[in-house]
């Protein structure tokens, strides 16, 4: 079976229209070259040589044995099975020389040219032993046949055939090398594609892109062939330019380098915050710079939430110190103003308007008070089993007036979702904010769009989203700290997104905010559910808020 299916293997081969091409090349420049006195048809003179070569293939081994094992240091142990296998290939070459049609000797070396014994070492090993067989086969026929007249025609012919052979077996290892080279290269080429960084290969020394793998297509937004021949530059925002372009330029001088916080331009969305490293590929006479994008989105969007992360913290601890000190002052200033109201009793209805104004604004003061408390980690509230779309339906309902008044139109499209683990006043704190924020976002009225789904497999995601003013990008990184407003005074203390935040995090969920000035805000918290494996069914009992 397995000797069956290695006579098919070469049967494959010897029809290779690749061998095929070879033999004739090799015929043709030797006919060219005037080396082909013999004709390549089975002669008489043919067969005689090959009848002498045959019938002293066992001397021929031996002899060859002795000299080229200790020359080519090959251990006594191995000999004999090289002598078995020389003995064969030396047959293959007789069937060759006796008829020439039979070219299986050209198959078998073809074959171990590439990936085979000989393939390990020079090829001027294996043709130095070579030339030995042809020398003893020579010296051979000098002592044996030394009167008779066919002798210098039996020598011409056996050169001819050696020389037809030297010239092969140097193609088939050049061939050999060349596939492992292609072989080299296409695995690269894959390897550089499914590398998870941009990378584009350029050309010194206009510094043009000639190639880039697939992550870099995908991130540009652009095929390659649309890429190839832009200098690498073009793919930086104005500011950068200058800078890549002296990075380009050290890596020939250093051959290589590095630039930090850059950004690649992308056909859609924001550009792409990177880290980019150069290497210089020297190679014959060009000069190639291979480099790489490192992409640092998530590392910035940690740095982000880190250092907002920190400075509310910060501003918590102040925010609850001061909150305590002017709370008991406040509680104090209400008693009295209850007890001056009762004590003056003064018919007067301008006294009795100030009081009044005095006792509401106080009210204002104390809700900010509790907001700033909120806000801060003291009422942080421990953490139960809520069902998000419940209380997303409880608070639209609660909320119904204010956004019909404001000629906002609500839709909802809550999806099957876990129950989720947070705090539900917080909660409930967190979706009243939002909503306001977007009614108010919204003064001739719009749509608010309320929708839950279940994210990864233990978080529920969120998304409010209303079709108002928008957020200037260059106000966006200041929405969440506390006391950023842009309403007017009176209208905002700019704590609201401030307690959302500090809900969403200390619930261990995120939140983050998209917006388009003109087109509307959406803001898509992820929350964590009750326990990973909750079943989709929410488990908390309906509360009977519906109509
Ligand atoms: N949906 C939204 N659309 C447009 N801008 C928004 C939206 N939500 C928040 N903002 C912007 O973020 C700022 C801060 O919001 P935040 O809720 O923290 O404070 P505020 O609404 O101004 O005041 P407060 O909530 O304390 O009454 C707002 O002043 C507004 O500029
Ligand atoms: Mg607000």
């Amino acid at each position: 079976m397995r000797k069956g299916s290695a006579t098919e293997r070469r049967e494959l081969q010897r029809d290779d229209p690749q061998l095929q091409e070879h033999l004739r090349r090799v015929k043709g420049y030797m006919r060219g070259c005037g080396l082909l006195a013999f004709p390549a048809t089975e002669t008489p003179l043919r067969a005689q040589l090959a009848n002498f070569m045959e019938e002293r293939t066992d001397e021929t081994a031996r002899i060859w044995i002795e000299t080229v094992g200790p020359a080519l240091n090959i251990p006594p142990s191995a000999w004999g099975e090289l002598i078995s296998d020389i003995r064969d290939a030396h047959r293959r070459w007789i069937d060759h020389i006796r008829n020439p049609d039979d070219v299986e000797t050209y198959v078998y070396l073809r074959a171990h040219a590439r990936g085979g014994f000989i393939s390990h070492f020079p090829p001027s090993r294996f043709l130095s032993s070579q030339l030995k067989i042809r020398q003893i086969v020579a010296d051979l026929l000098r002592r044996d046949l030394r009167d008779r007249q066919a002798l210098p025609e039996l020598l011409a012919l056996l050169d001819q055939e050696f020389s037809e052979r030297a010239l092969h077996i140097n193609d088939f290892f050049v061939e050999a090398r060349e596939q492992d080279l292609e072989d080299q290269k296409e695995s690269y080429r894959r390897s550089i594609d499914s590398a998870p960084a941009p990378m584009f290969m350029l050309e010194a020394p206009d510094f043009t892109i000639v190639g880039c793998n697939q992550v870099a297509e995908q991130e540009v937004g652009l095929e390659e062939a649309s890429i190839i021949g832009r200098p690498l530059w073009a793919l930086h925002p104005e500011s950068e330019r200058t800078r890549v372009r002296a990075l380009c330029e050290a890596t020939l001088i250093h051959a290589s380098g590095r630039l930090e916080n850059l950004h690649l331009e992308r056909k859609h969305g924001e550009p792409l915050p990177v880290d980019v490293r150069t290497a210089l590929i020297d190679y014959w006479n060009t000069r190639h710079i291979q480099t790489i994008y490192i992409d640092l989105s998530d590392r910035k969007r940690l740095e982000v939430q880190l250092i907002q992360s920190e400075k509310m913290a910060a501003i918590g601890q102040l925010a609850a110190g001061i909150a305590h000190e002017i709370r008991n002052p406040l509680g104090i200033i209400m008693n009295a103003l209850y007890d001056l109201a009762e004590l003056l009793a003064d018919p007067r209805p301008e006294v009795n308007e100030d009081l009044q104004i005095a006792k509401v604004e106080m009210s204002r003061v104390q809700e900010i008070i509790n907001d700033l408390l909120e806000f801060s980690r003291e009422s942080r509230g421990e953490r139960q089993a809520v069902d998000l779309n419940d209380l997303v339906g409880r608070t639209l309902k609660l909320m119904n007036k204010y956004l019909q008044n404001n000629g906002v139109r609500a839709f909802t499209d809550l999806e099957r979702i876990p129950v989720c683990h947070i705090n539900e006043n917080g909660m409930r704190q967190v979706l009243l904010n939002l909503i306001t924020n977007a009614v108010q976002a919204m003064p001739r009225g719009g749509e608010l769009h309320v929708h839950t789904e279940a994210a990864a497999t233990d978080r529920v995601r969120l998304s409010v989203r209303d079709t108002g003013v928008g957020i200037p990008p260059e106000q966006i990184g200041s929405i969440f700290n506390p006391f950023y407003t842009t309403k007017q005074p009176g209208e905002g203390t700019g704590l609201g997104l401030s307690v959302v935040h500090s809900v969403i995090k200390n619930a261990g969920g995120t939140i983050e905010v998209k917006s388009t000035p003109g087109a509307g805000t959406t803001f898509v918290l992820e929350l964590p559910i009750d326990h990973p494996d909750a079943d989709l069914n929410a488990a908390v009992p309906d509360r009977g808020y519906a109509d």
